[in-house]
């Protein structure tokens, strides 16, 4: 029950068992089709190019970014929490001119805020995180890509912690290039980073065209762009094995082309508006148990990720112990935190299969056996009570 990874689901377990197939078999390129048209769902968008990066998370961000930028190519990155650092990062590591722009932890960035800085400093790409786990913040993205979309940017967006969890319909929201991994509301294990981008942002990355040497196609002629300085992340030439040419690249990592494709598959089979709901509902009891226990919570709450909620550590608490007791006695894992925020907040998660009114219950009934034990004094309220009663109202 922390930030993720998380408990994956039982069935996207077993179809991560299932017996291993090369990537030229038919069923296993049809296998990579049905992918693409499951994501497709995920995301909410009609894009072609929807397909999975093999690596955790950040391979999909370091795909994008390396394949979108070059040299010079200024990016700006509204950044509200650690992950926005690793995006100002990654875009200074494959040479773009980067701009962050910053907000306190805890808040998020205001239409505003986003089209004056558009204004003022006119990047080709904006980098930016839907929900950074470091905070528990989900920054509102329906004003972000159509504010881009009005002035010629590249909107691309790190969802890897909320995708799922909180709404985040691709096309309606006008988002250009979008990159996910597994282990959060999507209930998988981490290896596997699905990514959806518009035909525009396929067109630039093509015209970056080059291929290795010894698997050219025939007449091959490279891009007019600069070749991408990254061989394992080449967006270009992982769409040619992501398309009917199948022109070889990495060997498919079998196993977790099964496991994503289970994720999806159990998102569609519950429906994607009940996911999110559950999600929601999830959210509002842990909120509403924290409260029973007198914690104070952390962050502007009208922006709250629904998949993971900050808490302060109450006073004269030794937090590592806590989370020591937690896990040991009730096999309840709970979230520390970083930079700033490390032994101020706890994260607390309720996502992908452990988005559950059991786990739920168990995860506040065990903390409050904990602080107790550690000498806080709690009010009488009980913090399970609280949290069955939403789902009881719901
Ligand atoms: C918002 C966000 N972006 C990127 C990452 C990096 O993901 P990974 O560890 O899967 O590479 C994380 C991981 O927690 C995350 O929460």
């Amino acid at each position: 029950m922390g930030p993720g990874p998380v408990n994956a689901d039982p069935r996207v377990q077993r179809a991560m068992s299932a017996d291993l197939l090369g990537q030229y078999d038919p069923a296993m390129t049809d296998y990579m089709n049905e992918v693409m048209e499951l994501y497709r769902q995920i995301f909410v968008t009609k894009n072609h190019w929807t397909f999975l990066i093999d690596g955790t998370s950040r391979s999909a961000i370091e795909a994008a970014l390396v394949s979108m930028v070059e040299k010079g190519d200024k990016v700006l990155v509204p950044v509200f929490g650690r992950f926005g650092h690793l995006l100002t990062e990654i875009s200074e590591r494959v040479g773009a001119t980067v701009i962050p722009i910053h907000k306190d932890w805890g808040e998020i960035f205001t239409e505003e805020e986003i089209a004056s800085a558009l204004d003022q400093h006119k990047p080709s790409i904006l980098a930016i995180c839907q929900g950074d786990t470091s905070t528990t913040m989900n920054q509102p993205l329906d004003y972000v890509g159509r504010l881009c979309r009005e002035r010629g940017v590249i909107s691309y967006v790190d969802a890897t912690a909320s995708l799922v969890g909180n709404p985040l319909p691709v096309d309606e929201y006008q988002i250009d290039i979008c990159t996910v991994g597994l282990q959060k509301c999507l209930g998988g294990p981490s290896g596997s980073a699905p990514v959806t981008m518009t035909d525009e942002v396929a067109d630039r990355i093509k015209r970056r065209w080059h291929v290795e040497k010894g698997i050219e196609p025939e007449g091959f002629k490279p891009g007019a762009g600069s070749r991408i300085q990254s061989n394992y992340f080449d967006l270009a030439m992982i769409m040619a094995y992501w398309s009917p040419d199948r022109l070889n690249h990495h060997t498919e990592a079998t196993s977790m082309l099964y496991c994503a494709r289970e994720c999806a598959r159990c998102v569609i089979e519950e429906g994607l508006q009940n996911c999110l709901d559950r999600h929601s509902l999830a959210s509002k009891a842990m909120v509403a148990g924290l409260k029973a226990l007198g914690l104070d919570l952390y962050g502007n709450q009208d922006f709250k990720m629904t998949n993971v909620t900050g808490v302060y550590i109450p006073e004269g608490v030794i937090s590592e112990a806590v989370r020591h007791d937690m896990l040991h006695d009730f096999g309840v894992e709970i979230g520390t935190s970083f930079g700033p925020l490390h032994g101020k907040i706890w994260r607390i998660g309720a996502m992908g299969y452990n988005a559950r009114k059991d786990a739920i219950l168990r995860t506040l009934s065990s903390l409050t056996s904990v602080l107790k034990m550690h000498g806080v004094k709690l009010p009488d309220e009980d913090a399970a009570l609280a949290a069955l009663e939403v789902y009881r109202s719901a």
